[in-house]
């Protein structure tokens, strides 16, 4: 039977140090503040705007929330970034994706001022991850590294396969890990022979979007896993990429859905939030 690796009780470590962090800031004569922008009714994207604000909250961030209607233009956007690069309250920009069709998601990114892109999405500062420079951290990937840590979880030698290559957190990943020496492998939908490389794996990152996509038999007695997934089965049911149930049996490490991943995606969006400002001191 797998241990559990907690992320809420990660996350409320990380943001009590957080915490202690605004308040010598804010000591200073320093507020510290968040720009988080939504456009259109996505109700997924609506919990986790308000989950950005509670965290901002916790932790004495001043949040403003820009809740746009889904006709916006690119354009009406574009100016609210303008405005928001210039205003001196807002440390950090986050425009929570996805963006309505008729808006270029990468023409949104590269828009904001790199230092306060505290999603870590703009090219320049992915270049910086690249090359191990991490100013700013990306997020899920940060954060799920936190939790390793947390657990006593070596990465060294390890070798890591992750499944999914997104931009936000399959490739990112895969640098984080290789910069703790890990060797690692990025899988996807095209890969041949998945439950093959999957079950090499020491440590399995699992970043798919499919409900129930990693069984058991695609994971190593003793592997730790770690799931991404944020998924509604036909149960209606929250649940993440992995069959939790008989991998947990099989796994020596696993984080559950909820309360795994998703809480620390928004801590480490906060670290950066919080890195921001001080770098202005
Ligand atoms: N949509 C899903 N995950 C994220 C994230 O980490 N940041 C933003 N801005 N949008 C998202």
């Amino acid at each position: 039977m797998a241990e559990l690796m907690n992320g809420k009780e990660v996350s409320a470590a990380k943001r009590a140090e957080l915490k202690e962090r605004v308040a010598a800031l804010n000591e200073k004569g320093i507020q510290v503040g968040l720009a988080v922008i939504i456009v259109g009714n996505n109700s997924a994207s609506r919990v986790y705007v308000n989950n950005k604000k509670k965290g901002c909250e916790e932790i004495g961030v001043n949040s403003y929330e820009y809740a746009l209607p889904e006709e916006t233009t690119q354009a009406q956007l574009l100016s609210l970034i303008d405005e928001l690069n210039n205003d001196s309250r807002v440390n950090g920009i986050l425009c929570q994706l996805p963006l309505p069709s008729h808006i270029d998601e990468q023409s949104v990114i590269n828009s904001i001022n790199p230092e306060k892109d505290v999603d870590a999405f703009h090219p320049f500062n992915v270049g910086h991850i690249m090359i191990g420079d991490y100013t700013y951290l990306p997020c899920t990937p940060a954060g799920i590294m936190e939790i390793l840590k947390y657990y006593n979880v070596s990465v060294a030698g390890k070798r890591c396969v992750v499944i999914g290559r997104s931009n936000i957190v399959g490739k990112p990943m895969a640098m984080l890990m290789l910069k703790e020496n890990g060797t690692v492998e990025i899988c996807h939908s095209r890969t041949a022979g998945l439950a093959e490389e999957t079950s090499r794996a020491d440590i399995l990152v699992a970043a798919v979007g499919k409900a129930d996509f990693v069984t058991a038999d695609m994971v190593k007695d003793g592997a730790v896993v770690v799931d991404v997934g944020m998924n509604r089965n036909a149960e209606g049911k929250l649940c993440g990429d992995v069959c939790f149930d008989e991998v947990e049996k099989k796994a020596s490490y696993i984080t559950p859905v909820p309360g795994g991943v998703g809480p620390m995606t928004i801590t480490m969006l906060l670290e950066n939030t919080v890195r921001s400002a001080e770098k202005i001191v």
